[in-house]
């Protein structure tokens, strides 16, 4: 048996059944093809169909060429002379505000002047709310002593730990500066806003800052209510220029999976050289690349394999290269993700210039990671979204299928991070993953998969990938959505989707 032939059965058996080759493939169609990034991207064609799926040549030979074993070339950009965009026209108007990346020993005391600020922001926001539920009613735990049994209180701590008691009920413990509080959620009737209160209360997470108002009950608050830091009712502020922001994460250059094609031609059609949505294309003032420029060295196991650059500074050489062809009146700013080569605790400074290397283009800024931007008044939260991962397994109800559920968890408790120590986050004396601003966007990026929603006010939006379905993604069934670009325009303070796949 020849070294090509078992190639084929090695495929055959790793595809397992659930998809049938056909005859008319040969072992040269499959000579140099990573076996690992082939199967992901034949088992994400074919999708959970039940039915017989058989694999022709054709489909393989289609699917193999979004595998890209050489390093992505130089790509030529068309440009279309006759292209006249409205945003040349329009002057910028934007702030960039990074967030504070303060470097600590991670001392006890460190930790303690972290929580307590975070603690001390969240609480502001609690009172701030004015919810009729609390009003004039927060007491401080300590002070519950003193009150008979029965009494109505309503108290805001941070949670301390969360559990389900034998008999169903939820448990907390919520602490503040003056003690700690047993709270217990029954499964009763309690409905907040349409939610039942005891879906809230499963839904609380550790770390978090919540108020609850109750009736004591030795040795418990029996809760009637819960209350988030939350975000106030808005509406998005629409500018008077007719301009628009493409918001983009995750490219991961450097990976066999980053789709160069798609990305070239989202490029391209910034300069008007796609024959397609050019009433958008003409409007593009502003670029946001959400992190993950590149897809790293040594982030998982055996990434190796699945990399056709393997040297950090040229996976950012090249990423650059593509941001080169970005016409000059296009303001872009660019933040880190956890693939990144920053530091990985969070807030993750701005890209250092090593990796920027000799790239010098005026339009292009770069900001920490959260970072906020004002454009034309529009204000728009940036954050990679590493926190998502502990989020949608911490939290009932998120998936990585619907990022924009988990990103609505995140803005009620008005933390880009709730859950300590999943993710790293630096224990400085601020906390700068406190969402201090209500944006009129929250965009993010990471599970490589778009989402949309409005909460009160503020568009989620995430905004995928130009990564194909790894094998790492396929273990853990994921399904991306790569080069799908949501387009923000401020004139309207409504979004429009671009996509790439079929242009
Ligand atoms: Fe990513």
């Amino acid at each position: 048996m020849s070294d090509q032939q078992s190639t084929v059965l090695e495929l055959v058996s790793r595809l397992n059944g659930r998809v049938l080759i056909s005859s008319d493939i040969s072992d040269e169609d499959m000579v140099g093809k990573d076996l690992e990034s082939l199967t992901a991207q034949i088992l994400n064609f074919f999708g959970d169909a039940q039915s017989i799926n058989i694999l022709n040549k054709e489909t393989l030979l289609k699917l193999s060429s979004n595998i890209d074993e050489k390093a992505p070339k130089q790509i030529e950009i068309r440009r279309s002379s006759a292209f006249a965009s409205l945003a040349k026209d329009v002057d910028a108007n934007f702030n960039a505000r990074s967030v504070e990346v303060e470097k600590t020993g991670a001392m006890v005391s460190d930790f303690a002047s972290y929580f307590n600020d975070r603690f001390k922001k969240l609480r502001q926001f609690i009172e701030e709310g004015r919810s009729s539920t609390l009003l004039g009613m927060i007491n401080n735990i300590e002070s519950l002593k003193q009150y008979t049994q029965g009494r109505e209180v309503a108290i805001v701590g941070m949670v301390y730990d969360k559990i389900i008691t034998k008999n169903g009920h939820v448990l907390i413990t919520l602490e503040d500066e003056t003690g700690n509080a047993k709270v217990l959620f029954l499964k009763s009737q309690y409905s907040v806003k349409g939610e039942s209160l005891f879906d809230l209360a499963s839904r609380i997470v550790p770390d978090e800052v919540i108020a609850v108002r109750g009736k004591l009950s030795s040795p418990f608050v029996m809760a009637s209510s819960i209350v988030f830091p939350d975000i106030a009712v808005h509406s998005r502020k629409k500018s008077e220029e007719d301009v628009a922001t493409a918001l983009i994460s995750d490219a991961h250059v450097g990976s066999k999976m980053f789709m160069e094609n798609h990305f070239s031609k989202f490029l391209e059609w910034l300069n008007g050289g796609v024959n397609y949505r050019k009433d958008l294309a003409r409007k593009i003032k502003y670029v946001v690349v959400g992190g993950d420029l590149v897809d790293g060295i040594g982030i998982y196991p055996n990434q190796d394999k699945e990399l056709n650059i393997t040297d950090i500074y040229k996976q950012y050489s090249v990423f650059f290269d593509f941001m080169s062809n970005i016409p000059d009146y296009i303001e872009v700013f660019i933040l880190t993700g956890n693939h990144d080569a920053v530091q990985r605790a969070e807030p993750q400074p701005i890209l250092s210039k090593d990796l920027i290397g000799d790239f010098v283009q005026r339009n292009v800024h770069y900001i920490s990671n959260p970072g906020y931007l004002t454009l034309h008044g529009t204000k728009i939260l940036s954050y990679h979204g590493t926190s998502l991962d502990s989020v949608i397994q911490g939290i009932p109800g998120c998936t990585y299928s619907k990022p924009e559920v988990a990103m609505l968890e995140i803005l009620r408790r008005r933390h880009l991070s709730p859950i300590y120590g999943n993710n790293p986050i630096i224990p400085s004396k601020k906390d700068a993953l406190v969402i201090d601003e209500i944006p009129d966007v929250l965009h993010m990026g990471h599970v490589h998969k778009n989402g949309y929603s409005d909460y009160h006010g503020t568009l989620i939006i995430n905004s995928g990938t130009w990564q194909s379905r790894t094998g790492y993604q396929l273990k853990l069934g994921h399904i991306p959505t790569p080069a799908v670009v949501p387009v923000y325009e401020h004139k309207t303070a409504d979004m429009s989707v671009v996509d790439f796949n079929n242009v």
